[in-house]
This record gives structure tokens, sequence and C-alpha cells, in this order.
């Protein structure tokens, strides 16, 4: 019997903001507490060595990582939650899956385009070949369901052809993952340039404290064009706007965009709202955050127990793989 498998995953990015939160764990959360799937939730390390990074600081990113997945209600009596380099099947299969996978889909992935041309001096062929280990991860659980932020579907799209072409050539072995795209749209960074994101430095962490959010909040980039208070704010292009409707009940988003367009409230009156409505959000996930952080062994046995779990699915299909492939000297 074929269990219906959630896979998704993160990059150890250390500690989480709220575009992480609204974009992907909250839904993670609603996913796993829906119980029509089993769900796998990893922080994937082997992704993070494509880009220059320091050796000795990568557990503490990775622990804090996972101590923000559980932070967020992940738990992991229900879904296994594990480092993706703890599993090596899933290098194992990555490297299977890139005959079956075309320099030229490669190529063409705007995600590879953004990242070399950001990081000019390490264009690595781990860098390149970054998609074909993420349809590993997805592939060696033969998970169906991948929650992921837009930015990713591209990167599904691949892992769906390249399932294919192993089909094609070796025999059924992986069902073709969908994308399940978050209700959230894409959360853009406080200075309103780019998607939020840590290196740019213009996020709300998960625990910043009252007085940093509102500090941040503050300072927020919202709709250009509304200089004075008296103008009249277009909703539509401000991204507290966007923060809002993930989070304020729709009657107060309705209330917003009225207030915003006739002047009725000022940009400074509608970051309040959204602030106490954040925070009421943020203060359960932080006192989570608190209680993890105090006991590392107690995440780092989670993570451990989750790699367990998960070594042993991923290890049944990869002795199917390896007997299709005709791989190893055999039985
Ligand atoms: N590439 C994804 C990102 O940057 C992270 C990721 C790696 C992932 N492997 C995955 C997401 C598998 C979903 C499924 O966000």
């Amino acid at each position: 019997m074929i269990v219906p498998r959630i896979f998704s995953g993160m990059q150890p990015s250390g500690e989480l903001h709220i575009g992480n939160w609204l974009g992907a764990l909250r839904q993670w959360v609603e996913l796993a507490r829906a119980d029509t799937h089993e769900t796998i939730f990893c922080v994937v390390d082997a992704h993070a060595i494509t880009v220059d990074y320091t050796p000795s600081e990568m557990r503490s990113r990775v622990l804090e990582t996972a101590i923000c997945y559980l932070a967020a209600g992940l738990d992991p009596q229900r879904s296994a939650i594990f480092v993706q380099s703890d599993v090596r099947q899933h290098t194992e299969l990555a490297w299977y899956l890139a005959s079956c996978t075309q320099m030229g889909e490669l190529q063409r992935m705007t995600q590879f385009k953004d990242k070399a041309e950001q990081h000019k001096n390490n264009v690595n062929a781990a860098l390149f070949t970054y998609p074909v280990l993420m349809a590993a991860d997805v592939l060696v659980y033969k998970a169906t369901l991948v929650p992921v932020g837009d930015d990713q579907v591209q990167h599904l799209e691949l892992a769906r052809d390249v399932a294919r072409r192993f089909n094609q050539r070796f025999g059924e072995i992986f069902p073709e993952p969908t994308p399940r795209l978050s209700k959230a749209p894409r959360i853009m960074g406080l200075d309103g340039a780019a998607k939020m994101s840590k290196t740019k430095g213009n996020t709300i962490a998960l625990s910043d404290a009252p007085d940093v959010v509102w500090n941040k909040l503050k300072r927020a980039f919202t709709d250009p064009q509304r200089l004075r208070r008296t103008d009249p704010g277009r909703p539509e292009v401000c991204n507290i706007f966007t923060m809002h409707q993930a989070i304020t009940p729709p009657e107060t988003v309705a209330q917003i965009d009225r207030d915003c367009r006739s002047a009725a409230i000022g940009c400074g009156d509608c970051k309040k709202i959204f602030f106490d409505n954040v925070m009421n959000e943020l203060g359960p996930i932080q006192e989570r955050m608190r209680a993890w952080s105090a006991q590392p062994d107690e995440v780092r046995a989670i993570l451990r127990d989750g790699a367990e779990r998960c070594r042993a699915i991923a290890e049944s299909t990869m002795s199917e793989v390896r007997q299709c492939m005709g791989l190893g000297a055999g039985a």
C-alpha cells in the first residue's frame, strides 16, 4: 500500500523570519494536523553548501532552524523532522537522477541563474545540480505533495520531468509530485525591495522582541506614492497590507482596505494593527522557542529519531532503484 506523503524542507538559514513562517511553516503545521498524509520535514543542510559558508557555524544553524520548526508547532510524534545529510540516500539518489537530467534543463532554472549572478566567484557544480538533489529529497520518499513557495515551482516541475523520464527508462518507481502553494502571497522584505530574506537584513525574525518588531515596522516600506498622511493609499501595492491578509481577520482586512484608500487611516495606524496581530501570533511561538532552546539535546534526539524513520523509507526506495537500474553486485 502506498501511504500518501508530504515532504518539504528549508535551508538552515539559522533563525527563521515571518516570511518563512507565513509562506511555509504555518502551512506545514496545518497539513500535519490535518492528518491526511504522512508528513516529513527536513532541514536541507546539503543544499546549503552550494554557496560559501562557515563549517563551524553549520550545526548551530541547523539546530536553530529545527527549533523554529518545533516552535512553529510541528509535533515530532506526528511528523518526521530530520537533517538531510543524516539520510545518505538523498545524495545517492541525486547522483542516479542526474543521469536522467539534461544540462539544458538545469541551465534554464531561474534560481540557478540568479545565484550564479550573486556568487560569481563560486559557481560550483553543486549549485548547478541543486534541483536534482531537491528532486531526490522528494522522490526518495515517493512523496506526492510538496508545500513550497512560488519560487520553487520550477524546481518541482523539473522533479516531475526527471521522475517521468526515470520511470520510462527503468520502470514505474516514482509518483509525480505536485506543488502546493501556500495561501499567503509572496512576503516582501520590510525594505520593499526583494523577498524577505535574512541575508538582505529586511526581516522580522520569529524571535524579535516587541520593541524590535515595532521599530522595524515603523521604518517599513509601504505604498511609495503615499507620501502624506492625507494621500489615499493603494493596498494592492503595499507589503504591510499583504502581510495583513496573511494574519488579520478578513473583516478587519476589508476595513483597512477601505480606510487606506480613503485616507481615513494612515500607514502608522495600519502598522499598529498589524503589530498587535503579529505579536499575538509570535508570542506563543517565542515561548516555545525559549523552551526548546533550553534543551538542545532533546532537539538533537528528535532529529536523530526523525532520521532513523526516514532512513528506513528511503532505503526501501533505494533498493528498488538499484535493482531496476542494475546497480550493485546483486543478491
Ligand atoms: N529549495 C528549497 C528552498 O530553497 C528547499 C528544499 C530543498 C525543498 N529540498 C526540498 C523544498 C524538497 C521542498 C522539497 O526553499
